[in-house]
């Protein structure tokens, strides 16, 4: 459910409830207090909020055949013929490898709502491990492959206590991999059928950190400018769908819902705990432009990891997404088009020439 129906939802839902469930609601989906009181604090209406909540918090999600193999923590669940969810798996033992090859299990399992923190953190912990094998076998579909899933798993539910979780993976490819040099561009070339936000963000970082390699930057800060740039577009984890999917150019209304990426990005990030306050400017400032024609703010200080983003997350959106109305530039078309935003003084020139080095 995304914000859009949330909203569709509360305006049509029923009787009055109190504002604590909607704070818990609020704090449940991320959203600031703010976001209520800006959106749906309105006396007119008298919101059903509870009942809304039941609907929003479904008690248990299904689990995915594939990430089957790596719950420990968390108990699976099966659904009986009276529709109940019955213990399938109790918390601290494994299914064995045997029983799901062979597929020995119901066919759907289940896990509660309230575990799904946790069995982020056994995904992502169990695809970091695959992740350093596929390291060792120097296998770029491989690695860029679990690099996805780690993603796609993490973004299902991005927030504290999930976020932080991908930061291992970043540190894996900095340090075991990113030390033969280039090696993270390979990454690039492994082409993927579905442009996703996923992909474009897993793309950025790996030029980002092309980027910091080139710059010989300290393992620390190749760390930081990685996880700025992975995550610079996690509040599009909360923008529609639809916008986000769409082959042809946006409405301006759809437009104004898709800048608040940024702001939203930067609320669920500032959540997290985090410690590198850039990781957080990045998500909120990595649209901004040097003569304040950008967004969210218009604001012409603009952190330098930001900078570097922006050049980097344009030019990959430029070489990567093919739309109906637009076609994927080649790398030299793409250098070119933002050289001219270099030369209107949008973009930082300096950095935009090392980045050009960088992928030399
Ligand atoms: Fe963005
Ligand atoms: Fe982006």
């Amino acid at each position: 459910m995304n914000n859009r129906q949330i909203i569709v939802l509360l305006t049509y839902s029923g009787c009055q409830k109190n504002v604590p469930i909607a704070e818990h609601f609020f704090a449940t989906t991320l959203m600031p207090p703010s976001f209520f009181s800006e959106h749906f604090y309105d006396k007119r209406h008298k919101f059903n909020i509870e009942l809304l909540l039941c609907k929003m918090t479904q008690e248990y999600i299904q689990a995915k055949k594939t990430h089957l193999n790596f719950y420990q923590a968390v108990p699976l669940y099966y659904k009986n013929e009276g529709g109940k969810f019955v213990l399938y798996k109790p918390a601290g033992i494994k299914l064995r490898d045997m029983r799901i090859k062979r597929g020995l299990h119901p066919k759907r399992l289940f896990l509660k709502n309230s575990d799904k923190i946790t069995s982020i953190r056994e995904v992502q912990k169990a695809f970091n491990l695959k992740l350093k094998e596929d390291i060792k076998t120097n296998n770029p579909a491989n690695v860029k492959n679990t690099i996805i899933n780690i993603v796609e798993e993490t973004f299902t539910e991005p927030r504290s206590g999930s976020l932080e979780g991908i930061s291992a993976t970043v540190k894996i490819l900095v340090s075991d991999y990113a030390k033969e040099s280039n090696i993270v561009k390979n990454l690039l070339f492994v082409s993927e059928n579905d442009y996703t936000t996923v992909l474009h963000s897993v793309n950025v970082m790996a030029l980002s950190i092309g980027y910091a390699s080139h710059e010989n930057y300290s393992l620390a800060e190749k760390k930081i400018l990685g996880l700025s740039a992975l995550l610079h577009d996690v509040g599009k984890a909360k923008i529609d769908a639809d916008i986000l999917k769409t082959p042809r150019r946006l409405t301006d209304e759809e437009f104004t819902q898709m800048q608040k990426h940024t702001t939203i990005g930067h609320q669920i990030l500032k959540n997290c705990r985090f410690t590198n306050p850039q990781i957080m400017r990045t998500a909120l400032q990595h649209h901004e432009k040097m003569d304040g024609s950008g967004y969210p703010n218009g604001s012409i200080r603009i952190s330098r990891m930001a900078q570097i983003v922006a050049i980097i997350d344009c030019y990959e959106a430029l070489t990567n997404d093919d739309r109906p109305y637009r076609s994927a530039s080649e790398p030299l078309k793409a250098l070119t088009i933002i050289k001219d935003d270099v030369e209107a003084g949008k973009f930082n020139k300096k950095i935009f020439e090392k980045f050009a080095y960088s992928l030399l």
